[in-house]
């Protein structure tokens, strides 16, 4: 199983398309969409897809070896699996599927606050190595109890969220009602009848439920409670004084997710992070934002001696994974790619995915004779931005 990968499937475009077919529309869209009119969306991957690498063809290597270590734990790839709501929505038990293949791999699974598979699953699955995205909650009893359940489970990374301050504007989701069940509307229902596949599993397997949070949500909470639940629970912004505070109570690996400037940056070292993930939630919140890659380079002349810099937002596959590398981040996280192979292949989607874009770097390394990951930014063909020196 762990070496699965289906010849049908051998990119990225073709996942997409694929679960696209077998998945109701408002359950792709879900996972495909991004805010506004999606230029922020399409402007990462764009963007990402500007840098070219040269290749040197009569030097030599001894082995390629992708091998990275993150806060003192070697992972066997430079790629790690984004924080990823709902994921059960797009196919049941998708999270367990996804975080089994991550373990399996040796690489990280980030498993975020609001998906459908509580911490302690997760964390038994992964023996520990899942780490665990937060979304601050406003209740700080609740975030100390999440913080200790984390610890119970064995947990030792946790990744704060920072850029959902408010709830998005997205289209596509106000459109098809997306609530947790989804509104059944006859346009919604219609789009399960012709998702057969889709419709069993999830029929077979229970409905999806935020399953880290049930025990923090009253009994049987209808759609209007459930509304407020979320909105009372998790609108807020952070703020340096609620990272100082978690700083203190969590003694693991402290990572801030969703910064794309060199001012929050600044703020994360100075207040003891161990890392920071550039994001832009995949171009889910701000449309008008800049693309991550276009502001990693600053972010990285400043602050690489200082603390762990990693990169997710618009890396569809392994030619982007090295490109991402080649301005000098640590290591890289897909949130989509992921979600598109697990909807395309179930459970088989995983090991598919991890496969193929293993099998893509790999094949980026031995053309560019790039021995390791860190080698990359000595492959940046200098036409848009000056990679910093490592
Ligand atoms: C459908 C969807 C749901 C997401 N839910 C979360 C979440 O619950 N927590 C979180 O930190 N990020 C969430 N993200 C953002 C991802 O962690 C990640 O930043 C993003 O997917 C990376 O961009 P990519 O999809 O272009 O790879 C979500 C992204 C998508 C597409």
């Amino acid at each position: 199983m762990i070496d699965y990968f289906n010849t049908n499937y051998p990119s990225v475009d073709l996942l997409r398309l694929r679960a696209q077919q077998r998945l109701p529309q408002f359950a792709f869209e879900y996972v495909d969409g991004g805010c506004n009119v999606e230029q922020g969306l399409h402007k990462n991957t764009d963007d990402i897809r500007k840098l070219e690498l040269l290749p040197y063809y009569l030097r030599q290597y001894d082995h390629i070896s992708m091998k990275t270590t993150l806060f003192g734990e070697t992972y066997d790839a430079p790629f790690g699996i984004s924080p990823v709501g709902l994921q059960g929505l797009i196919w049941p038990e998708a999270p367990e599927i996804l975080a089994k293949a991550a373990f399996d791999h040796n690489i990280p699974f980030v498993l975020s606050t609001v998906t459908t598979s509580p911490i302690e699953k997760i964390a038994e699955i992964t023996e520990g190595k899942a780490w665990f995205q937060l979304y601050h909650p406003v209740d700080d009893n609740i975030t100390d109890d999440l913080l200790a359940r984390c610890k119970r489970a064995g947990i030792k990374t946790l990744v704060l969220l920072s850029d959902v301050p408010t709830f998005a504007y997205r289209p596509k989701e106000i459109k098809n009602g997306l609530a947790m069940p989804p509104k059944m509307t006859a346009h919604n229902i219609y789009e399960i009848f012709k998702s057969p596949q889709w419709a069993l599993t999830t029929l077979l397997k229970g409905k999806p439920q935020f399953a880290t949070l049930k025990k923090y949500m009253s009994g049987n909470m209808n759609m209007h409670h459930l509304a407020l639940f979320m909105d009372k629970t998790f609108n807020g912004r952070l703020s340096m004084e609620k990272v100082q505070r978690l700083r203190d109570k969590w003694d693991g690996n402290l990572v801030m997710k969703g910064l794309s400037t060199v001012e929050d940056s600044d703020k994360a070292v100075a207040l003891g992070l161990d890392g920071i993930i550039i994001s832009n939630h995949g171009g889910r919140q701000l449309d008008a934002g800049p693309s991550t890659i276009s502001v990693a380079p600053e972010i990285i002349a400043k602050h690489k001696q200082n603390i762990t810099i990693m990169m997710d937002s618009g890396i569809r596959n392994g030619p982007d994974i090295a490109r991402t590398l080649s301005v000098g981040v640590d290591f890289t996280f897909l949130g989509r790619t992921f979600m598109y192979g697990v909807g395309a292949l179930g459970h088989h989607g995983g090991y598919h995915t991890i496969n193929m874009l293993k099998k893509e770097l790999q094949q980026v390394m031995e053309q560019c004779c790039c021995e390791t990951p860190a080698d990359f930014p000595n492959h940046l063909l200098d036409n848009i931005w000056q990679a910093p020196s490592v």
